[in-house]
Formats: C-alpha cells, sequence, structure tokens
C-alpha cells in the first residue's frame, strides 16, 4: 500500500518502522495520517517476519497533537457521531506485537498520548512531552488523562493537563514517563536495538509479555497475577521454551521457532 502521511521500512528483516511524515505541520495527526499508521501497524502485525514495530518522528517533532486545523471546525456533533478518537485512534490497542515509540522533538496533546500508546518510549535528549490542550479549550482526548497520571503520578500529570507546561526527557525519564534518554544522534541506533533484541525472542513469549504487563493497568492485583501466573503455565506448551531452557542448559544460544 503507498502511503502519504507516513514512511514505512522493514530493518534488520525484522523491525517494522514507521515514520511519521507531514514536516510542514509537526506531524499534526489528522484521519489521513491516523488511518495510514493502523493500517501499517496491522500489516507488520500480521507479517510472521516482523517481531517488533517502531513509531518515529523527525528531530524537530514526534507529533505536535491532533491536528488543529481540522478539529478547530468540529462541532460536537461531529466530534460524537463522528467517533473522533476513536474512529481510527485505537488501533494500535489490538497490535500483539511490541511496538516502541523513538521521540525526538515534540510530543504534544495528541502526540504524547500517541507515544504513551505504545508499548514504551525511548527520548532523545531534545524530547519535550506536554499535553496542552487545556490553552485549546479542551482536555485531553487520547487518553491523556488516564494513561499519564498511570505513568507519572496523579501531581505530576495534574500539573502538565492544568498548566499545560512541557516536560523535558530527563524529568520524562525520572517521571517513569519514558524508558531511556539517548543522544538525539543514537536515538534510531538504541531503539533498532531494542527492537532487534526484542525480535530475537519467541514471539509467542513477546506477546504474553506484553499481554501480561499490560495486564496491570486492569483490573486487581490479584486478577493480574492470576493472569500472569495461568499465561505463564501455558508457554510451557510452547517448542520455544524447550528450547529456551534447553540452549540455557547446554550453553548455547537459541534458535526460536515462534512455535
Ligand atoms: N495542528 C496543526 N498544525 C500544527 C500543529 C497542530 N497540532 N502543531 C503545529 N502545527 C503547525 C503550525 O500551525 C505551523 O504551521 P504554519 O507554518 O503553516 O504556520 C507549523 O506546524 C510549525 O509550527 P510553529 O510555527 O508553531 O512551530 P514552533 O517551533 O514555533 O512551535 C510548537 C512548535 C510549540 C509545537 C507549536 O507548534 C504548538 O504549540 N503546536 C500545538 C501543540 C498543541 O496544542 N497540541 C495539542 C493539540 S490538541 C490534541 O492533540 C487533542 C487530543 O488530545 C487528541
Amino acid at each position: 500500500m503507498a502511503y502519504e502521511t507516513i514512511e514505512v521500512r522493514i530493518e534488520a528483516d525484522k523491525v517494522g518502522v514507521i515514520t511519521l511524515n507531514r514536516p510542514k505541520q509537526l506531524n499534526a495527526l489528522n484521519d489521513q495520517l491516523m488511518n495510514e499508521l493502523g493500517a501499517a501497524l496491522k500489516a507488520f502485525d500480521a507479517d510472521d517476519n516482523i517481531g517488533c514495530m517502531i513509531i518515529t518522528g523527525s528531530e524537530k517533532a514526534f507529533a505536535a497533537g491532533a491536528d488543529i486545523s481540522v478539529m478547530a471546525k468540529y462541532s460536537f456533533a461531529d466530534a460524537y457521531k463522528g467517533d473522533f478518537i476513536t474512529r481510527n485512534w485505537e488501533t494500535i490497542r489490538s497490535i500483539r506485537k511490541p511496538v516502541i515509540a523513538a521521540v525526538s522533538g515534540f510530543a504534544l496533546g495528541g502526540g504524547c498520548e500517541l507515544a504513551m500508546m505504545c508499548d514504551f518510549i525511548i527520548a532523545a535528549d531534545n524530547a519535550k512531552f506536554g499535553q496542552p490542550e487545556i490553552k485549546l479549550g479542551v482536555i485531553p482526548g487520547a487518553g491523556g488523562t488516564q494513561r499519564l497520571p498511570r505513568a507519572v503520578g496523579k501531581s505530576k500529570a495534574m500539573d502538565m493537563c492544568l498548566t499545560a507546561r512541557m516536560m523535558d526527557a530527563t524529568e520524562a525519564e525520572r517521571s517513569g514517563l519514558v524508558s531511556r534518554v539517548v543522544p538525539l544522534d543514537k536515538l534510531m541506533e538504541e531503539t533498532l536495538a531494542a527492537a532487534i533484541t526484542i525480535s530475537g525472542f519467541s514471539q509467542i513469549t513477546v506477546m504474553a509479555a506484553k499481554e501480561s504487563v499490560n495486564r496491570a493497568f486492569e483490573g486487581t492485583l490479584a486478577d493480574g497475577v492470576m493472569f500472569e501466573r495461568r499465561l505463564f503455565h501455558s508457554l510451557f506448551a510452547t517448542q520455544d521454551q524447550k528450547e529456551g531452557m534447553d540452549a540455557f542448559l547446554n550453553k548455547r544460544p537459541a534458535q526460536f521457532t515462534h512455535q
């Protein structure tokens, strides 16, 4: 499929890289981009050769939010009846293989929310995160008021959503919003290395780990631990578990077959 607002490539034969590509608008997220992003993610998820995906932007902006020039004209009916956000932003939640956000520059509003929908965020040292929707007379609409407090706690999330201030990469790492901060010129190298590592493991095990960690954000601790326990037990039915443990005991690299 030919895309106009994203660029798609495969690295190391096993990592799907999606680059948001509306540079003049700082990668503002419109319907076309969100539709193309969803289609690209689904295609990579369905490709047995792909073990991990990366979403990235430009040096200046991961994404500066939902496209304000489009939203400015919306009525309540347009937003509600048109199912704005839900209609095409949530595809990423159905993706079963890991998706890493490689963030440089601005990740604001929907850009910050998109990064938080990924499984983890690796940030360049020039990254800036924020939920400035309040300046536009709205609130975050793609999960920001829910995922940000889970990531950084209530006080910082309130601070960000109520004052619209931006958080730099150092603060974002200190607060747990991002997993690592790396120099800008090393962002893709480091993120690709993480993605290649993940792609080298059993796909079944990777998908189970993602599903189980995500469960930590829903329900009770007891339910989550039980969910994890059952998935853990079921992995003993895979050939990859036999291979992984045999390889360790025989001091050789594992050759996973994703079975
Ligand atoms: N939507 C549409 N266009 C945008 C945009 C956005 N979210 N963000 C930036 N642009 C456009 C600007 O209008 C500008 O276009 P022109 O050259 O045609 O004037 C171009 O991108 C470059 O932007 P600036 O000139 O403003 O660049 P800057 O370096 O001076 O500032 C910035 C960068 C601080 C990111 C600033 O652009 C900005 O504040 N952008 C808006 C951020 C924002 O409010 N995001 C939240 C959107 S609401 C949302 O996302 C809702 C939700 O929860 C889903």
